[in-house]
């Protein structure tokens, strides 16, 4: 009969967990669940030249994400590396020493090492160093700041704003020849740093596209140890925190706007684009910030599909034009009718500053005009066309069918949509963002989303608009 070191060393191997590290493991009597170990091998791919420098584990709560990143540092990293400076941050100060303490305990009593209160760092026997952080408001990173770290583990990562996990990524270097640098975090989804730490980790994951990154998800379910009252608690929760917290879903979390999206019925490989159906796009305009370019279809049950998105910043019209020309030719959609069996685009909206007039008198609908692209002004009442979208995602949860759908290839925006908070001034608007300097995130999408749907009952047309 296996025993359950035989049912450790096959869930090990099945993890992709090299020997030798499955051995580190054993010979301290820790028994990692399957997750772990899963993170554990991500953990070694960091080895590889061209393999990735930061790993994410958890995203729900209860997963047994603590337990693993002191188990993967101290127990694997620092018995393998002689030397070796680990940094263990978390918010808040003195429940971090204590809860560290505590995995101390059960995690290293048969491995020989020292404890120093005052400096709250552990030494072990071969030189190699975990040091417990804290922090209680992000300026208290900055003492940590001008140190050099081999690994830094991030308990509930996304407690930190994007700027200051880049900061922390400036000291994650290393002065040992053959170790290369890298970032363990483990978090929930929710608080100010999901939107950065979901287009980091998440995303890259779920569209399998993972380079620098790895995320291995783990929620209560992965961990059998987790005390039956926590579990209690975490089945009572409700609303967001059940999905985020209980199911590990990222797509929402407090303050979401459009907390009716669900990536499973939302997001679709196929749309019948045969029967009785009409095209249409729209246009929101940006040279520093993205142009966006969406094509929607609707079918004769009503039901409406983004079929297609272009999406580029610091082009000029005429590029843009180009690429949207190719985007309509894949689908053999025209800007224009041709004859009467051809299929064209039914109208082309585009958000209000594109039809600004500058000093001389011209518009951006003027120089698309010199493509055969014929704009027309979207209907442009933020709050009712948010409500417009709303609408037609439907309300799954409650048995009401979306009618709007997106194709899995409209990636910008498929990721934007359940990033997008209420704005706190005014609910029943979406709160505003930019992208970042790197291009993530900002709603330039969303908008022209919002173009796209709320702008089916709007006549004018495009001849009438440009004097033709
Ligand atoms: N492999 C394991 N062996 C034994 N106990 C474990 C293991 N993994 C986790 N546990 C225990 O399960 C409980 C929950 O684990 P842990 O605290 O690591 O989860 P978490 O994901 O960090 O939870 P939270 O979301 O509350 O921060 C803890 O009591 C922990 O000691
Ligand atoms: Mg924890």
């Amino acid at each position: 009969m296996p025993s359950p070191s035989d049912h450790f060393a096959a869930a090990a191997l099945a993890a992709g967990c090299p020997l030798d590290q499955m051995r580190h493991f054993v010979n301290a009597g820790v028994v990692l669940q399957p997750r772990q170990l899963a993170a554990s091998a991500a953990a070694r791919l960091c080895d590889r030249p061209d393999g990735p420098t930061a790993i994410g584990f958890g995203g729900a709560r209860g997963g047994g994400k603590s337990f693993w990143l002191v188990a993967q540092m101290g127990l694997d990293d620092c018995q393998r590396f002689p030397g070796l400076k680990c940094l263990l941050l978390r918010k808040v100060g003195k429940s971090n020493l204590e809860h560290f303490e505590d995995l101390r305990r059960r995690l290293f009593p048969r491995l020989p090492h020292k404890w120093n209160t005052t400096e709250a760092k552990l030494t072990f026997a071969n030189g190699s160093s975990i040091r417990a952080g804290h922090y209680q408001c992000e300026k208290d990173i900055d003492s940590y700041l001008g140190l050099e770290y081999d690994i830094i583990g991030i308990e509930e990562a996304t407690t930190l704003t994007s700027r200051k996990y880049h900061d922390l990524i400036t000291i994650n270097r290393t002065s040992r020849p053959g170790w290369r640098p890298r970032v363990y975090s483990t978090t929930n989804p929710g608080g100010v740093g999901h939107a950065w730490y979901r287009s980091t980790y998440v995303t890259p994951f779920q569209q399998h596209q993972e380079t620098d990154t790895r995320f291995i998800p783990a929620t209560v379910d992965d961990n059998p140890f987790t005390n039956v009252d926590y579990r209690r608690v975490l089945d009572r929760l409700t609303g967001w925190q059940r999905r985020a917290w209980l199911h590990g879903d990222w797509d929402i979390a407090a303050g979401q706007f459009f907390t009716n999206f669900r990536r499973d019925i939302h997001v679709v490989d196929h749309f019948n684009i045969h029967a009785n159906v009409e095209w249409f796009a729209a246009l929101d305009y940006g040279f520093n910030h993205y142009t966006v370019v969406l094509l929607g279809c609707r079918d004769s049950d009503g039901n409406t599909c983004v079929m297609a998105e272009h999406s580029a910043r610091g082009w000029v019209p005429e590029r843009h034009a180009e690429a949207i020309k190719k985007m309509l030719e894949r689908y053999q959609v025209r800007l224009q009718p041709r004859n009467i069996y051809s299929i064209a685009l039914q109208r082309f909206v585009a958000g209000p500053d594109v039809f600004a007039r500058n000093s001389e008198g011209a518009t951006i609908a003027d120089q698309y005009k010199k493509f055969d692209i014929y704009l027309r002004p979207a209907y442009d009442d933020r709050v009712n066309g948010w409500a417009a979208v709303l609408h037609g995602l439907g309300d799954p949860d409650a048995g009401v069918r979306p009618t709007l759908f997106f194709h899995k290839n409209c990636t910008r925006l498929i990721d934007c949509l359940p990033n997008l908070q209420h704005n706190p001034a005014k609910p029943e608007d979406v709160l505003k963002v930019d992208t970042d300097e790197d291009g993530i995130g900002g709603d330039d999408s969303a908008d022209a989303l919002r173009y796209l749907i709320a702008s089916r009952a709007r006549t004018i047309t495009a001849k009438k608009l440009h004097g033709l």
